[in-house]
């Protein structure tokens, strides 16, 4: 074991005092995730941190710095997912508040039956096509269903933008059961768009998350 994995192996027993099973930490053997210590998933056979946490425990470089949850809104509490390999999720049911170009994460949704996106649409209890510009908000920022219909602008930073209209709840209070295909919470600040969102907006849909800015129409 090098200096340098000691201290990754370290940093991460540190960091997840309660995950016991940990096997490979960063870059480790994995065939799934449960192969995987603290909150590592395995990527092409190697665990990494998992963009949809996004912890920097191992620094790929790979994935973008998601803005952090700041301001008012605090977690709601926890959620526990896994039967095998438990981890813990924080909860919300606020969003960092709306401004005149409100940052978020654009991350992608398939709103069609069967798609990740799980049930259908909250605001029509429908499914939708992916070629529609539609998003799903976070829970805050979804606002017990407010938002329903209303239209989004969306920024990137390459110059483009898009109107989208707001169709879903990205739900950041609950997951991991069959009515969220299985997923965690969502983080509280997401704009989870359909396909033609991301196209629209020019940008490459394998990066999975990105950093916008959105604010209401
Ligand atoms: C959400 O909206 C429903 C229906 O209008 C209402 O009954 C409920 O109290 C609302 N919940 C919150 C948390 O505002
Ligand atoms: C979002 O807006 C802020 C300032 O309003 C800017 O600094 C930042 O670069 C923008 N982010 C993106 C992804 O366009």
């Amino acid at each position: 074991m090098t200096a340098l994995t000691f201290v990754y192996f370290a940093l991460i027993f540190t960091i997840s005092p309660l995950v016991g099973n940990a096997i490979s930490g960063c870059n480790g053997p994995c065939n799934d995730l449960n192969d995987c210590s603290g909150q590592l998933i395995c990527i092409n056979g190697k665990c990494n941190d998992d963009p949809d946490v996004g912890t920097h425990i191992c620094k790929s470089g790979t994935s973008p710095q998601p803005p952090q949850p700041s301001g008012p809104c605090k977690p709601a509490g926890t959620l526990t997912c896994g039967k095998k390999k438990r981890t813990t999720y924080t909860t919300y049911s606020c969003s960092p508040p709306i401004t005149a170009s409100t940052p978020a994460v654009l991350t992608l949704n398939d709103f069609r039956k069967g798609g990740d996106g799980g049930a259908e649409s909250s605001c029509d209890n429908k499914f939708h096509e992916n070629w529609e510009l539609i998003v799903a908000l976070s829970t805050g920022w979804f606002d017990n269903s407010s938002r329903c219909f209303k239209k989004i602008r969306i920024r990137a930073s390459n110059g483009r933008s898009v109107e989208a209209k707001v169709v879903d709840e990205c739900d950041s209070m609950h997951g991991c059961d069959k009515e969220h295909s299985y997923q965690r919470p969502c983080d509280n600040n997401i704009v989870d768009g359909s396909s033609a969102v991301w196209n629209a907006l020019g940008l490459n849909k394998d990066l999975g998350r990105v950093n916008i800015n959105w604010s209401m129409v």
